[in-house]
């Protein structure tokens, strides 16, 4: 195997400042799969589903769906009167995550005192203030999934979600 001296290495690499000055580019999982996630943004981009038509929601009434994937459960509510955080012309449809974020048992709407309550260890949460966590073992907020309404179409989008939906260590994943 043939020798390579320091005085060679050095020819071969230009200087011995050169050597210390050497740098490389990290190479993203975006730029390796060929995804459309700018270089360096750590964040892949939310989806934009249109959920629901707007004439199909009844006031009060939860109607599912799943953002942002397959794995996530939701309900859509349109609650009659502006809320939080509500779209639509009165800003009175709302969404959440289903998944109650003690430890992820599946929360229903109750429409009598119109919040979310979980049957595993009785928490409640609010969706006229955008998921608050009322009372219970759990200690976050409900995620709020952060809609659009398209005037045009008279539809309801989901955009993003505000809040860690249970059991991940990112939304998008
Ligand atoms: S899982 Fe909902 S309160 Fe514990």
């Amino acid at each position: 195997m043939p020798h390579l001296s320091r005085r060679n290495f050095l020819k071969l690499t230009g200087s011995s400042a050169a050597v210390g000055t050497l740098s490389l580019s990290p190479i993203t999982h975006a730029q390796q799969d060929g995804n459309n996630a700018a270089p360096g943004n750590t964040t892949l981009p939310y989806p934009r589903d249109v959920i629901a038509r707007l004439g199909d929601l009844k006031p009060n009434q939860p109607l599912s769906f799943h953002y942002p994937d397959d794995r996530s459960p939701c309900v859509v509510i349109r609650k009659g009167r502006a809320v939080k955080g509500g779209v639509g012309p009165k800003r009175d449809v709302v969404a959440f995550s289903t998944q109650c974020t003690h430890m992820g048992c599946p929360v229903s709407y109750d429409q009598a005192s119109e919040t979310f309550k979980c049957p595993c260890h009785y928490s409640i949460f609010d969706p006229d203030n955008a998921g608050q966590m009322v009372i219970g073992q759990a200690t976050e907020n409900l995620p709020r999934i952060v809609l659009e309404y398209d005037e045009a179409e008279d539809v309801i989008l989901a955009v993003s979600v505000d809040g860690l939906i249970y059991g991940r260590q990112a939304n998008i994943i």
